[in-house]
């Protein structure tokens, strides 16, 4: 008898929440209200990844242009922000998310900072699934402070980097530390873009875009990201995968197997 074949879920999901704005045009309504429905996808998104074993979930929900917006706008965000944390500390506690935020959030509102930093205190200690908000978040800028980093080190102590600077070590430096990569990109409302976001950790990243509005993204469409994800044959510059075995060490046909053919990283 074949012996069945675990799908392989993704550890890291990272998420580009993009088209708040349009969902509240499409409506006749304020951008601020598109922000508000947001904050309901990003509960429903948590919940749901938290039920279905996802390790680390990663928001971009601010990013270093985001200043660029009008102030009234930016200072909504921050306020969605703090309710967030003041509204869903609780549940978030109950459902063992530990909260971590990526990004230079040295520089927002103080009020905003600090519940972002209370947020990260009292969730420290869980274990279930890390929520990673990338906030005053730009690429370029972590991969900058990486390099910074590394030059200071290196000015103290010079024999630091004797050994080769590897792509694990550079890693290290990273605001994602001791993070594995995304394994999945999604980005809602259609744009085909990174838009500056994890363009170290995304490089071997499967992409899912979808056209629905942030807002209207719900827990059946995040499944179906995941499982076109699990269908997915990530070879990571190599060639076709091994035959994935059966309990027995033979071969599972792929019309026997569960997924589409989606490998795990350790067999490739
Ligand atoms: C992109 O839509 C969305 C943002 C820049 C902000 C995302 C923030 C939230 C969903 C709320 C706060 C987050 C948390 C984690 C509580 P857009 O405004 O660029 O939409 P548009 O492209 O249609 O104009």
């Amino acid at each position: 008898m074949v012996a069945a074949v675990e799908n392989s879920l993704p550890k890291h999901v990272a998420i580009i929440m993009d088209g708040n704005g349009r969902w509240a045009r499409q409506r006749g309504l304020p951008r601020i209200a598109g922000h508000r429905a947001g904050v309901e996808t990003v509960k429903e998104i948590v919940r749901s990844s938290v039920e279905i074993g996802i390790e680390v979930l990663t928001l971009y929900a601010f990013s270093r242009e985001n200043w660029k917006r009008p102030k009234e706008e930016v200072a909504v965000l921050m306020q969605l922000l703090d309710f967030f944390v003041d509204k869903e500390i609780k549940n978030l506690k109950k459902e063992g998310v530990c909260v971590k935020a990526i990004g230079r959030i040295e520089a927002l509102p103080s009020k905003t900072l600090a519940k972002v930093r209370q947020a990260i205190r009292e969730t420290s200690g869980n274990q279930k699934m890390i929520l990673n908000i990338a906030l005053n978040y730009g690429a370029r800028t972590e991969i900058l402070d990486a390099v910074g980093k590394i030059l200071n080190e290196a000015k103290k102590d010079p024999s630091r980097f004797e050994k080769e600077l590897d792509e694990n070590l550079f890693s290290s430096y990273l605001y994602t530390a001791g993070l594995p990569d995304p394994d999945l990109l999604i980005r809602t409302s259609g744009e085909m873009r990174l838009s500056n976001f994890l363009l170290w950790q995304l490089s071997y990243a499967e992409i899912y875009i979808t056209k629905k509005f942030w807002p209207d993204f719900k827990k059946a469409d995040f499944m179906k990201a995941i499982r076109e994800y699990q269908a997915r044959e990530r070879r990571f510059g190599g060639v076709t995968p091994p035959p994935v075995l059966s309990a027995e060490g033979g071969p599972i046909p792929p019309e026997s197997r569960k997924t589409g053919g989606g490998v795990k990283r350790e067999s490739v």
